[in-house]
């Protein structure tokens, strides 16, 4: 996960529903000083569109996210994403995302998952849906009790809360879909997905106070 936060302090979500968006988009974020997408698996021309990126961005660092299966994690690696993330932690998806080799992201909402991941060798993971799951109450609630963890949480992060998750000690980077909203895509209006990756900046800012 290192490698992602390093990359930026926002790890974009994006739903691409039409294969021709995924280069441009992926070249806005970017232009923006966002060079990382999380390309979700959540429609048919999913794989296409991480083959294109991998293909012909190869500035950007491209993975697979919405990841629930384990056939998902081999044909997203075949697709050539670098890096998985899964809303869940199932014992399947685990052995299947680390048979990748790739570096992935599990989920989890509550302590349980938590140290299952842990059990599993990695201190890195998803903290979905971070709002709806107690958002950064339950961040700093697990802070003591379980060290180790560090957390990308996404879900109902915006650019209005996620200064406040990335102030945690637990949190390495945040994940979300604001930086590439459906109507953008739809309108084919990269300068804005450009102008909202590069707002991020001032996060990576507030999260180093
Ligand atoms: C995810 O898969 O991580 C979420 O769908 C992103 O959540 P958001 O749309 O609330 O940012």
């Amino acid at each position: 996960m290192d490698a992602l936060a390093d990359r930026a302090p926002v790890v974009p979500v994006v739903v691409v529903d039409d294969v021709a968006h995924a280069v441009p988009v992926a070249r806005a974020l970017a232009a923006g000083g966002v060079p990382v997408v999380e390309l979700t698996l959540r429609t048919p021309v999913a794989l296409d569109a991480i083959r294109a990126i991998a293909a012909e961005v190869p500035e950007v660092l491209v993975g697979a996210g919405t990841v629930t299966t384990p056939e998902q994690a081999e044909l997203a690696l075949a697709a050539g994403a670098q890096f998985l993330v899964s809303p869940g932690a199932t014992a399947s998806l685990l052995g299947a995302m680390g048979d990748t080799g790739l570096p992935y992201l599990a989920g989890t909402a509550t302590v349980s998952e938590v140290l299952a991941v842990l059990e599993s060798g990695r201190t890195e993971m998803k903290f979905f849906p971070a709002e709806a799951s107690g958002g950064t109450a339950f961040l700093s609630s697990v802070a003591s009790p379980v060290p180790a963890a560090r957390f990308c949480p996404t879900g109902g992060i915006t650019s209005r809360n996620a200064a406040a998750y990335l102030d945690l000690p637990n949190v390495a980077c945040v994940g979300g879909s604001w930086l590439t909203p459906k109507d953008a895509l739809a309108a084919a209006d990269w300068a804005r997905v450009t102008a909202l990756a590069a707002a991020t900046a001032d996060l990576r800012a507030a999260g180093q106070d």
